[in-house]
């Protein structure tokens, strides 16, 4: 897209249409964009705020190809979709970003994990799983991890124990030491392919223990100047080690001895950048358009501390969804809600969040964690 194109006709497509679909969109429409939605679902969240969708999946080469044709830029909100015929369009001069390449090596935690180690990026010790044996080759406890596919923590298991080899992931997979976890620590890095660069404020993730999803986000994280300069330092190279363009959540532990590794990278807006909507200058949701569209990245200045609380749908329940608590929570002050719009709920699903604002990071989590406990997304099924 060069300097002369006419910004007031951009048609942007993106390949997914949940919740951070929806957002992207949301903003496009702000910036007066012209927004195609691919999805499986007929009026999935995204597509309730575009102007348009294909209603088809994401290994549909098809649809894939009229998407792409039908967009000036392409972007995603999801990595697992079929990157061939991304390629061959990516390869014919349209615009795709982050590149289909970089997706397809992504979408392998293994090759990704391959590519930083070789660059000189710390991540945890790691080994692929070729023979049976390898699987004890760090003893245990270790965690395994299936190479494609994972997702909010499946496709993740922690084997305790020579006994829980019965119990390991059964597609090709790999091992990992297992963390001493101090932190888990996020940060978004835009990057547009002008290679200008622009990192958002550190966060700590908080994890709901029984699935392994991540249900709080704190902003900023608690940490030291020095770290934080290591981190942002280390992040700014995995990206450019990445050669990508567009946004990208990188996922790090800081370490009970103070080190820090890098988790894994996500291509696309993150939920750890959920805050920056109300909380940022410019939200992760409007910096990825202007990466993928050659755009100047706007201010990543943080504008208030700020907690994100996903509303995850509660246990034993599925069907339409039914939100209780609202009138109560939403008394709590410089509390914004989200609900995503999906038709369906079941136990854990991603159906909302709220961010909170306050002067200061720990006040804001004591109201994040009332409103919390105040809301529930219920269905209409007990299961
Ligand atoms: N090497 C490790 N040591 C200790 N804990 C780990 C390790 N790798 C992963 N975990 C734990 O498992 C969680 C999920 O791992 P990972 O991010 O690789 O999976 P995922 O399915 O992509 O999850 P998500 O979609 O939530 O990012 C991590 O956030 C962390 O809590
Ligand atoms: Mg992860």
């Amino acid at each position: 897209m060069d300097k002369n194109f006419n910004y007031s006709t951009l048609k942007l497509g993106i390949i997914g249409g949940g919740q951070l679909g929806k957002i992207i969109s949301q903003k496009a429409k702000k910036m007066g964009f012209h927004v195609t939605i691919l999805d499986p679902t007929f009026n999935c969240p995204a597509a309730q705020v575009s102007d348009k969708q294909i209603v088809g999946g994401f290994y549909d080469a098809e649809k894939l190809e009229q998407l792409v044709q039908e967009s000036d830029v392409t972007t995603f909100e999801i990595e697992h979709v079929d990157t061939g015929i991304l390629k061959k369009l990516y390869d014919h001069g349209h615009q795709i970003h982050p590149s289909p390449y970089l997706i397809e090596l992504i979408q392998n935690k293994y090759a990704q994990k391959k590519l930083l180690a070789e660059q000189g990026i710390p991540v945890p010790r790691y080994k692929d799983i070729e023979t049976e044996e390898d699987l004890s080759a760090f003893g245990f406890p270790v965690i395994q991890k299936a190479k494609r596919e994972g997702y909010d923590g499946k496709g993740v298991m922690l084997l305790r124990s020579e006994a829980d080899l019965q119990n390991r992931i059964q597609t090709d997979s790999f091992i990992e030491e297992m963390v001493d976890i101090d932190k888990e620590l996020a940060i978004l890095v835009a990057r547009n392919s002008q290679d200008e660069i622009k990192c958002y404020p550190i966060v700590e993730m908080l994890f709901d223990e029984r699935v392994n999803i991540c249900d709080i986000v704190m902003a900023p994280a608690r940490l030291t100047e020095e770290i934080e300069q290591k981190i942002v330092d280390i992040s700014v190279a995995s990206i450019r080690a990445l050669d990508g363009v567009g946004i990208f959540g990188v996922e790090l532990f800081l370490t009970k001895k103070g080190e820090i590794l890098v988790n894994e990278i996500a291509p696309r807006p993150h939920n750890s950048g959920h805050y920056t909507v109300e909380a940022c200058a410019t939200s992760q949701f409007e910096q990825i358009i202007r990466a993928v569209t050659n755009l100047p990245l706007g201010s990543t200045k943080l504008i208030s501390p700020a907690v994100m609380v996903n509303l995850l749908g509660e246990e034993g329940y599925e069907g339409e969804p039914i939100v209780e608590g609202i009138h109560d929570a939403l008394k709590i002050p410089e509390l914004s809600y989200h609900f995503y719009g999906k038709s369906f709920t079941k136990p854990f699903r991603k159906m909302g969040h709220i961010t909170v604002l306050d002067d200061h990071v720990d006040d804001a989590l004591k109201k994040a964690t009332e409103a919390k406990n105040i809301i529930k997304i219920k269905g209409s099924k007990k299961v």
